[in-house]
């Protein structure tokens, strides 16, 4: 299970000065190089679902827009459906809204209105937490929705910036700064 970790965390770059002057990108395309280190990737985070959860996982919900990279192959492995939370006009059809606040200035997230049922249970994953934002609106989502969320699933963790405490409860991630 450690040995996951490590390949995965081997994988991570930092890229200094991105986007801007001051700023440590963590950058997570490295792991799409390599089959062996998503493989690594995808069976940490499963193994770490089914080890921590009784229920059943009904929806894997990603985030705009590195979470679509994670969440439909964890989606797989889990046996469950996949569906997109989206910056707002993207998705087609009948949406919900939620509004949260970025670094500069208000962001809303939509999430197609039929593809959560009452009462499923939900996974939301995206490839990074800083502050919790875009994360705690999801939640907002998945409730309005009627659906539960189980947990958050992070590739990476900026710790410093205290997102888990915005969210409660259960938020996973494998690799921290
Ligand atoms: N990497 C990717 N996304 C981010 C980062 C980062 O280091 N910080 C805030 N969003």
């Amino acid at each position: 299970f450690m040995a996951d970790v490590e390949k995965i965390k081997s994988f991570v770059k930092a890229i200094p000065d991105f986007p801007k002057e001051g700023i440590i990108f963590r950058d997570i395309f490295p792991i799409f190089r390599d089959p062996s280190a998503v493989e690594a990737l995808l069976t940490h985070i499963a193994h770490h679902v089914q080890s921590t959860t009784n229920e059943k996982i009904d929806v894997v919900l990603g985030l705009d827009a590195r979470g679509f990279l994670f969440g439909p192959l964890l989606a797989l492995r889990l046996h469950s459906s996949f569906a997109p939370i989206r910056k707002k006009g993207k998705l087609p059809g009948s949406t919900i809204s939620a509004s949260y606040t970025k670094e500069y200035g208000v962001d809303e997230f939509e999430l197609q209105a039929d593809a959560i049922q009452k009462g499923q249970n939900v996974i939301i994953v995206d490839d990074l937490i800083a502050t919790g934002g875009s994360a705690y609106a999801a939640k907002e989502l998945v409730e309005k929705a009627g659906g539960r969320v189980i947990e958050f699933v992070f590739v990476i963790e900026l710790i410093d910036l205290k997102g888990r405490d915005k969210l409660g409860g259960n938020v996973y991630s494998v690799v921290q700064y």
